[in-house]
């Protein structure tokens, strides 16, 4: 039994055009949450709000697609959201990607600037858009998806990991400076999902829906709670301490 009604929360969710971020605006929805998405694919957010649709899902959506590397367009987005549902209660930073791979002894100026710019500072455009709104209602709640190269080094992922951790420092800093303001500041680690984000399937790897569900049950976790940390993996990984 969830500590919080799913129909009393505005949730945003960036990246849910695809994987993690699209099978948790499913999931939420159908709990009946009230639902801000947005995502790159104009193609793919279309197709989402029309699966919702046939969903019947109860709550309410608004949607946009944008690239999130563009903090103007991240504010824009937030104001409207705003407009059209009235208050933002939990922001899932879940839009990301792992396109530069290779050594780090090869990585390129480009490579680091295109990580950092969607992995690292795009979402902390969500989280300063959303921290004035947040703060002035008295809290809420911010679910950051960073990863488990946070905690281990992988190989061929230089500049995707620097971009992770990068923001986890920031995440980490923000936690403190937002309790203050009733605000709960999450990072989430997973392992390996099952998702778009590889060129490969690995149906060995956590299904979205599967880690989608263990969010959203963070989510409606009492707000007395601070759910500081979540670190999720399928079995198959032995990457841990
Ligand atoms: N899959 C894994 O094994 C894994 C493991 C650890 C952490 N993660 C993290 O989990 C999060 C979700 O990844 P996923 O596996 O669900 O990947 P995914 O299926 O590729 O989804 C990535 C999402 O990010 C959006 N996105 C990418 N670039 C964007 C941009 N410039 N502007 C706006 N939106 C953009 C995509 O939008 P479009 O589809 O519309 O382009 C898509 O909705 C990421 O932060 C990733 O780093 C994933």
């Amino acid at each position: 039994m969830p500590n919080r009604k799913p129909s009393d929360l505005v949730i945003l969710i960036t990246g849910a055009t695809s994987g993690l971020g699209k099978a948790l605006a499913e999931a939420a929805g159908r709990a009946g949450a009230n639902l801000a998405l947005c995502g790159r694919s104009r193609d793919k957010l279309d197709a989402l709000l029309r699966e919702l649709d046939a969903m019947a899902i109860p709550g309410k959506v608004y949607a946009e697609a944008f690239d999130a590397t563009e903090a103007s367009q991240v504010g824009a987005f937030v104001e409207r959201t705003l407009a059209a549902l009235g208050r933002i209660d939990v922001l899932v930073n879940c839009a990301g990607a792992n396109t530069a791979r290779g050594p780090v002894a090869g990585l390129t100026v480009g490579d680091l600037e295109a990580m950092m710019a969607l992995n690292c500072l795009s979402p902390l455009a969500f989280i300063q858009a959303c921290h004035p709104p947040m703060a002035s209602r008295g809290g809420g709640l911010v679910v950051n998806i960073l990863s488990t190269v946070c905690r281990f080094s992988n190989e061929g992922l230089g500049a995707y990991t620097a971009s992770k951790t990068a923001f986890e420092g920031l995440v980490g800093v923000y936690r403190k400076e937002a309790r203050k303001a009733g605000i709960r500041v999450s990072a989430v680690y997973p392992g390996g999902i099952d998702t778009p984000f590889r060129a490969q399937a690995r149906p060995e790897y956590l299904r979205p829906e599967v880690a989608a569900e263990a969010i959203l049950s963070l989510i409606l976790l009492d707000p007395s709670l601070a759910p500081d940390e979540l670190v999720i993996r399928p079995l198959v990984e032995t990457n841990y301490a």
